[in-house]
């Protein structure tokens, strides 16, 4: 199994980065690539729309672009998150925009056209796990959930999952969550069941 780990909290071993690591203690043999977005400089998709008219890939080239690319080989991407203002943070947001060039040439037309599922570059069967901490409650922040899961099928990816952690605001919150925990190991056994343990 291929695994991509992108973190984005300036808070670099926060509730978002360590809900994502319980997730990865349960996948030991993955071939893991990790990515640590307030370390790296690029900036968000520039609307030149190259990848609707004449590149199959992102034409901007800065430190989003392997990062992309690895996501595009990986079985599983991780998308690590501090909640900010009720929406993922501004780098994290970022690097969602840029994958607007995961989607197929002709998408708009060919779902314009009635297709029924959405047209993109990347390989089928592809899982996106959104690792997400928030201060607010859990039950909160459901309304997040739907346009998080439409805005990833619509650009390929065949799976969404959500490990969403609420009541974390220090730091060290997370570490006395065994709920938490106990979530990211039953979603663990779910990517082996759908991978394989190895890769
Ligand atoms: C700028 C900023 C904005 C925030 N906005 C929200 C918010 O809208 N909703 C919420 O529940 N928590 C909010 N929080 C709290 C963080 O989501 C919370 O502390 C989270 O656990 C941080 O994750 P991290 O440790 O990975 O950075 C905010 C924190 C900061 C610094």
């Amino acid at each position: 199994m291929k695994i991509v780990c992108v973190t984005s909290s300036p808070r670099v071993n926060g509730n978002s980065a360590a809900l994502a690591g319980m997730l990865l203690e349960g996948l030991p043999d993955a071939e893991l690539r990790r990515y640590h977005l307030w370390d790296l400089q690029f900036k968000g998709c520039r609307g030149c729309m190259a990848c609707r008219k004449t590149s199959e890939i992102c034409v901007a080239r800065d430190d989003a672009s392997p990062v992309l690319e690895d996501i595009a080989r990986a079985d599983v991407t991780i998308l690590a998150s501090p909640i900010y203002l009720h929406a993922v943070n501004g780098e994290m947001k970022s690097l969602v925009d840029r994958f607007f060039s995961f989607m197929a040439k002709d998408h708009f037309r060919r779902l314009a056209a009635g297709e029924m599922y959405f047209p993109t570059r990347l390989a089928t069967g592809k899982t996106i796990v959104l690792a997400l901490a928030h201060g607010r409650p859990a039950d909160f922040y459901h309304f997040l959930d739907a346009a998080l899961r439409d805005i990833m099928l619509d650009k390929g990816f065949s799976a969404v999952e959500i490990l969403r952690g609420g009541l974390l605001n220090s730091a060290r919150d997370i570490h006395s969550r065994e709920d938490l925990r106990e979530k990211a190991r039953e979603l663990a056994a779910t990517l082996r069941a759908r991978y394989g343990a190895t890769a």
